[in-house]
């Protein structure tokens, strides 16, 4: 059996792997090029890819007929047609579940740090502006009394949620098919969309990235939001439309972002949001702890594995 594994990841998912097929590594952390990638594919019985990798039909047409799994080291597979992999009799496995807690840590220092307005503090000391104590000086906002929306309430809204809770946040749950109860259960009233943006002093998109939630957040729906609200992004960057965002955070009609994804990844240097004092973007590092990577790179290495063999996924990706 033959896989090709597209970035260099954690040894104890290599030495799985090794034990189970022959590899063939891409030895950087860059993803291949996408013409390299359909070069490294052809043959193989197996796909180990990540969430930049484009795997579309084409792509899988390269690898050819034998290839039986495509596994990403992702919770998250939008770079990934699932469709087209279900019609050519390919499995795509994920890694759900295991990088819950750690994404909503992050989810949570973004919201802690965009509250009390971390990083213009440093710059503050930074620009020599630390002269006194002032009482008027980088004020920022309460958690405890504030009403916290969650657009998208799977797990890792949930996890949010929990932290929320500890917080003494209000909180409103948002999700397709969210019932009254479930949202009760997590300490969460349900909202609709409409209502969660209009009420919420944070909201916090924990959506995936499909043909309903891409440019989820847009200008329209900025407008909702209170003035001085503050949204949290550790999904995928296409739910926000980062031009609409960037305009309301310039002209004040939300108080300000946090973003931990960003449309395209990685951002351009010259996208204005990065010169804005309310904006604070971090490179996709949601799930970025060595347990957390380690345990889903040996999730994604299981799903490979039993794919080449023809066995069933352990956590196996359906087509919507
Ligand atoms: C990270 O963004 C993931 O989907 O796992």
């Amino acid at each position: 059996m033959r896989v090709f594994v597209s970035r260099r990841i954690p040894e104890p998912a290599l030495e799985r792997i090794r034990a189970a097929a022959e590899i063939n590594l891409w030895e950087s952390d860059d993803p291949p090029p996408y013409a390299e990638l359909s070069e490294r594919v052809r043959g193989v019985d197996g796909l180990f890819c990540t969430l930049n990798d484009r795997i579309d039909a084409l792509l899988m047409d390269a690898a050819g007929k034998q290839i039986k799994v495509i596994s990403i080291m992702a919770v998250g597979y939008d770079n990934i047609d699932v469709r087209a992999a279900a019609e050519r009799g390919i499995a795509v496995g994920n890694t759900p579940g295991i990088l819950t807690e750690t994404t909503a840590d992050l989810a949570f220092t973004l919201l802690l740090a965009a509250a009390r307005r971390i990083p213009e503090s440093m710059a503050y000391i930074r620009e020599q502006r630390w002269t006194t104590w002032k009482p008027m000086d980088l004020l920022g906002r309460d958690l405890s009394g504030a009403v916290l929306g969650i657009v998208g309430f799977g797990r890792i809204g949930q996890a949010v949620a929990r932290r929320a809770q500890a917080f003494g946040m209000r909180i409103l749950a948002h999700s397709r098919s969210l019932t009254d109860e479930q949202a009760a259960a997590h300490g969460a009233e349900r909202a609709d969309l409409h209502d969660l943006l209009t009420r919420a002093d944070f909201v916090s998109i924990h959506t995936p990235l499909n043909d309903s939630t891409r440019r989820l957040i847009n200008a329209e729906t900025l407008r909702l939001m209170k003035r001085d609200a503050i949204l949290i992004n550790t999904s995928r960057g296409g739910v926000v439309d980062q031009r609409a965002l960037y305009e309301a955070l310039r002209d004040g009609v939300i108080g300000g972002a946090a973003l931990d994804v960003t449309d395209p990844e990685p951002i351009p240097l010259d996208d204005p949001i990065l010169t804005l004092p309310n904006a604070l973007i971090v490179p996709h590092i949601g799930s970025a702890t060595l347990q957390t990577r380690t345990k889903m790179a040996l999730m994604a290495a299981d799903n490979l594995i039993a794919g080449i063999r023809g066995e069933p996924l352990p956590n196996r990706v359906q087509p919507r």
